[in-house]
């Protein structure tokens, strides 16, 4: 099949170049012309593992098109995909300023080269009913026929890949069969295992991606809350999450206590939907529980810190370890990280830094208030204590003796869990993890 992808960040490019690999042709359009020409010379404006192959080899053997022309993209395929941002507006709505802008050119171009149908397929997580909303903004510019489809992406940044290619599902949000079944026919190779392509209506579709994200936000904000309740008694939460999730009922995913969510999804997700309640007088109180105790939980580890070294960190260095909202990805959209330096550096402190890919994007957020380093030893060097912010592999299993010889204070922060308190004692540090209570135990 035919496809245009409009929109090439995470999600656009992730799709396009997963469309391609599975052989259909496919025109990557954005409006940014140096992701475009990058993109053209093979340099990819987002890291995610194994992507960079995929786009190699799909370009290589002429399934995969980078392009800035909306008309020509549009032109050439049957299904156009809107992968456009929605952003948070400062009140928490979604802003639909690219969307809009994405769609009426859509219009214009099945208007301009008179396309006949198109499918234009809202991949782009949108307030509940936008699918109308967009399919007015394309008929204001057309009178070619058009049929809007809402197919919410689950992807997670890191696993992308993955994600698409082998997906749990496909959502497919849309009253008519036979378009769900043109749908059905280009995901086709990803679900060769059998995993399930639900057709539901429009606006379920847009609700179900929402609810997935509220729900995955509102686990964690449980088991950061229950933390707070296990550094009140003692109990130790990585203990606990086991318990709980050996338990089928419950499951094993999204169960990790930490330094809050952060990332592109979450956050405003939750933000939206809290938002559409409002405006329809619905009660969503445990979403919104889940958004302020997150809000909270960002300030956990510097509120560690204070109660440690005193809530004036004049003189003090501390090394942050992770800009990036979780591992494997350069997005730093509402990390902790960038929250926990604020406040540090609000109190006084100094910060040296380090992240394995997402150093750049932070620069030109937190520029040379903070020291960014080459590794996190070399952030480490001096510092009085360190904060693991973000658990990157690399970060798991460090030189702890060349450690302790950096690290002056031999103090850590540990705002993941994924070092062992025990072994921390016995090396000599002061450990503070998030929840551990009496991990020291044994
Ligand atoms: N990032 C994720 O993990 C993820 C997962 C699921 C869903 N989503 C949703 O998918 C959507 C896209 O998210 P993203 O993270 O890929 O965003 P992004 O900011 O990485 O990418 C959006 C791209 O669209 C381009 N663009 C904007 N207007 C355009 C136009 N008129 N024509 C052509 N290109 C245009 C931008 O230049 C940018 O490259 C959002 O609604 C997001 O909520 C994101």
């Amino acid at each position: 099949m035919r496809v245009a992808v409009i929109g090439t960040g995470y999600v656009g490019l992730v799709a396009g170049t997963c469309f391609a690999d599975a052989g259909h042709t496919v025109y990557c359009v954005d409006n940014d012309p140096t992701k475009i020409e990058g993109l053209k010379k093979g340099v990819l404006p987002i890291y995610e593992p194994g992507l960079d192959v995929l786009v190699e080899r799909s370009v290589k053997e002429g399934r995969l098109f980078f392009t800035t022309s909306t008309p020509d993209a549009v032109k050439e395929s049957e299904i156009v995909f809107l992968a456009v941002g929605t952003p948070p507006n400062e009140d928490g709505t979604s802003n639909l300023q690219y969307l809009r802008a994405a769609s009426e050119e859509v219009g214009a171009a099945m208007e301009a080269a008179k396309t006949g149908h198109r499918i234009v397929v809202n991949k782009s997580t949108v307030p509940i009913g936008s699918h109308k909303t967009v399919a007015g903004w394309i008929a204001a510019k057309t009178s070619q026929p058009v049929d809007v489809v809402s197919n919410p992406e689950f992807l997670k940044e890191g696993d992308a890949l993955d994600d698409f290619l082998k997906p749990e599902r496909v959502v497919i949000g849309t009253h008519k069969k036979e378009i769900y079944e043109k749908m059905v026919e280009l995901y086709a190779p990803f679900v060769r295992q059998g995993n399930p392509i639900i057709w539901m209506d429009p606006i379920s579709a847009e609700i179900t991606k929402y609810a997935c994200n509220s729900f995955l936000a509102t686990r964690i904000s449980f088991m950061n809350e229950l933390s707070h309740l296990c550094d009140a008694t003692g109990g130790d939460v990585e203990a606990i999450r086991k318990g709980m999730a050996t338990d089928s009922r419950i499951g094993k995913h999204f169960l990790y206590a930490g330094a809050g969510y952060g990332g592109s999804c979450f956050p405003k997700d939750v933000q939206a939907l809290l938002h559409t309640g409002r405006n329809l007088n619905v009660d969503l109180s445990i979403i919104d529980a889940a958004e302020e105790a997150n809000a909270r939980q960002k300030q956990v580890l510097v509120k560690k810190v204070k109660a440690h070294f005193g809530s004036d960190l004049k003189g003090k260095t501390f090394a942050v370890l992770g800009v990036a909202f979780k591992p494997n990805t350069d997005d730093i959209r509402e990390a902790p990280a960038l929250t926990i330096m604020e406040e540090l550096l609000k109190a006084g402190a100094k910060v040296r830094t380090f992240d394995p890919v997402a150093m750049e994007h932070g620069k030109k957020i937190l520029e040379d208030r903070v020291t960014w380093t080459e590794s996190m030893y070399d952030a480490a060097d001096g510092a009085d204590a360190m904060l693991l912010v973000t658990e990157w592999n690399e970060f798991k299993n460090p030189d702890l003796d060349k450690l302790g010889k950096k690290l002056k204070g031999r103090v850590i922060f540990d705002g993941r869990n994924i070092y062992d308190p025990k072994v921390m004692k016995a090396k000599g540090f002061t450990y503070f993890g998030i929840g551990r209570g009496n991990a020291n135990l044994g």
